[in-house]
C-alpha cells in the first residue's frame, strides 16, 4: 500500500469556488477574490468556479440564480481575473463535479458529516427540513477540488473545516483503493481579512445571507451607501491603541482595522501605528474613502460587463471546456480505480 500522497507530488494547481447565492460582499472580496487575483499573477495554474450546484442546497429563485452567476462572473473579471489566464466557469457545466461527488458520498462517513459546523449553522433549528444536498455539500466541495487534482485552495477562515474533510476524503480514498491518486490539498488561509466580520456585530461573519443589509458592504453598493454603512458601523468610544494587543476585546474595532489593512495591503499593526490615539470619528471617514476608492472602479466595470451577458456566457462556456479537459481524464482514471467498466472511446 502506498498511502496518502503529499500535495507536493502533484503539479501545483490552485482551485477555489464561490456560491452565486447572492451578490459579492466585502468579505468575499477580501477573504477570497482579491487573493484569487494575486494567485493568478503568481504564475501557478488557477481554476475559479462559481458553484451553482452548491448554491441550490438552499432554495434559489431560478431567475435570481442565473443573474447572480453572471454578475459574479462579471465581478471576478472586474476585480482582475483574466479569463485567458485563469479558468473561470460555473460548476454545473462540468459534469465531473457531480460524478466525483457521488463517489465521495460513498467514501465520506456519516460521522464526519455530522461534525460540520456550516451544516449546523445553515440548517438552523429544523434539521429535518434541511435538504439532503446541504448535508452532502462538503463531499461535493471535495470533488470540486480533487477532480482537478488541485494542490492549494485559497479560502476564508470559515472553510477550514471543509478543507480538512477534503483531506480526510482523499486520504481514505487513497487508503481504501491502495493508491496515491488524490493529492492531500493544502488550505491557503492568510491575511488580515481571512475573517471579515459583520458591521453590526463583531462576533458574526459578514455574509451575503445576513438579513440586515447594514451588516455588510456589497460590491454593487454606491459610494454613498458604502460611506454611510461604515459611518454607522458598530464601534466603541475608545481611541485606537498603539499595539494589536489593545484590540483583543474590541471585536468591532479590530474588524475595521483588519478591513483597512487588507484594502491597503498593509498589516493591521502598520495601520495602528498610523492611527494610534485617534477615535473612530477620524478613522471611519478614512476607511470609507479607502473602501470607495478600492471598490467603486470594480463595481463600475462590473456594470459595464453586465451590459453584454452573451459575452459573459461565452467566457463561462469557454472556461467550462477548459475545465472539462482537465477533469474528464482524471474522472476516467477514478472510475477505473473504483472498478467501473468503461467503454474505450
Ligand atoms: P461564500 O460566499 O460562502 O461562497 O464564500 C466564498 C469565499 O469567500 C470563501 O472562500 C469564503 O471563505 C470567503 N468568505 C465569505 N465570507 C467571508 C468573510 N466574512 N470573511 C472572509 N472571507 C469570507
Ligand atoms: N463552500 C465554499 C463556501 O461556501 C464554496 C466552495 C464550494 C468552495 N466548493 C469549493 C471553496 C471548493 C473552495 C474550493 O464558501
Amino acid at each position: 500500500m502506498t498511502g496518502a500522497a503529499p500535495a507536493s507530488q502533484h503539479q501545483p494547481r490552485i482551485f477555489s469556488g464561490i456560491q452565486p447565492s447572492g451578490g459579492l460582499t466585502l468579505g468575499n472580496y477580501l477573504g477570497a477574490l482579491k487573493r484569487f487575483v494575486e494567485k493568478q499573477d503568481e504564475g501557478i495554474e488557477t481554476i475559479y468556479c462559481l458553484v451553482d450546484m452548491h448554491a441550490i442546497t438552499v432554495w434559489q429563485d431560478p431567475l435570481r440564480l442565473r443573474h447572480a452567476t453572471r454578475e459574479m462572473a462579471a465581478g471576478f473579471i472586474a476585480a482582475g481575473i483574466n479569463p485567458e489566464r485563469s479558468i473561470l466557469f460555473n460548476q454545473s457545466q462540468v459534469s465531473a463535479h457531480a460524478e466525483l461527488a457521488w463517489i465521495f458520498n460513498c467514501v465520506a462517513r456519516m460521522g464526519w458529516m455530522n461534525r460540520m459546523t456550516q451544516f449546523k449553522d445553515k440548517a438552523g433549528k429544523d434539521k429535518e427540513a434541511a435538504s439532503l444536498g446541504l448535508y452532502a455539500y462538503p463531499a461535493l466541495m471535495a470533488a470540486d477540488i480533487l477532480v482537478y487534482h488541485a494542490t492549494h485552495v485559497p479560502v476564508g477562515e470559515d472553510q477550514r473545516q471543509h478543507l480538512e474533510l477534503t483531506r480526510d476524503i482523499a486520504t481514505k480514498f487513497n487508503h481504501d483503493y491502495e493508491t496515491d491518486f488524490f493529492p492531500i490539498t493544502e488550505p491557503v488561509i492568510e491575511g488580515a481579512a481571512a475573517r471579515v466580520m459583520s458591521l453590526r456585530d463583531g462576533t458574526k461573519k459578514m455574509s451575503k445571507s445576513d438579513p440586515s443589509d447594514q451588516s455588510r458592504i456589497n460590491m454593487t453598493d454606491s459610494a454613498d451607501t458604502i460611506a454611510q454603512k461604515i459611518r454607522k458601523a458598530k464601534t466603541d468610544a475608545e481611541p485606537l491603541p498603539e499595539l494589536l494587543d489593545g484590540l483583543k476585546d474590541r471585536a468591532e474595532a479590530r474588524n475595521l482595522v483588519n478591513i483597512y489593512a487588507a484594502l491597503d495591503n498593509r498589516s493591521p499593526q502598520e495601520v495602528l501605528t498610523e492611527f494610534a490615539g485617534q477615535g473612530f470619528g477620524a478613522f471611519k471617514p478614512k476607511l470609507a474613502d479607502l473602501a470607495v476608492a478600492s471598490l467603486s472602479p470594480i463595481s463600475k466595470r462590473m456594470q459595464e460587463l453586465m451590459q453584454d451577458v452573451a459575452e459573459i456566457d461565452r467566457i463561462l462556456g469557454r472556461g467550462a471546456e477548459r475545465a472539462d479537459e482537465i477533469a474528464t481524464p482524471i474522472m476516467e482514471r477514478c472510475f477505473d480505480i473504483v472498478g467501473m467498466v468503461r467503454a474505450r472511446r
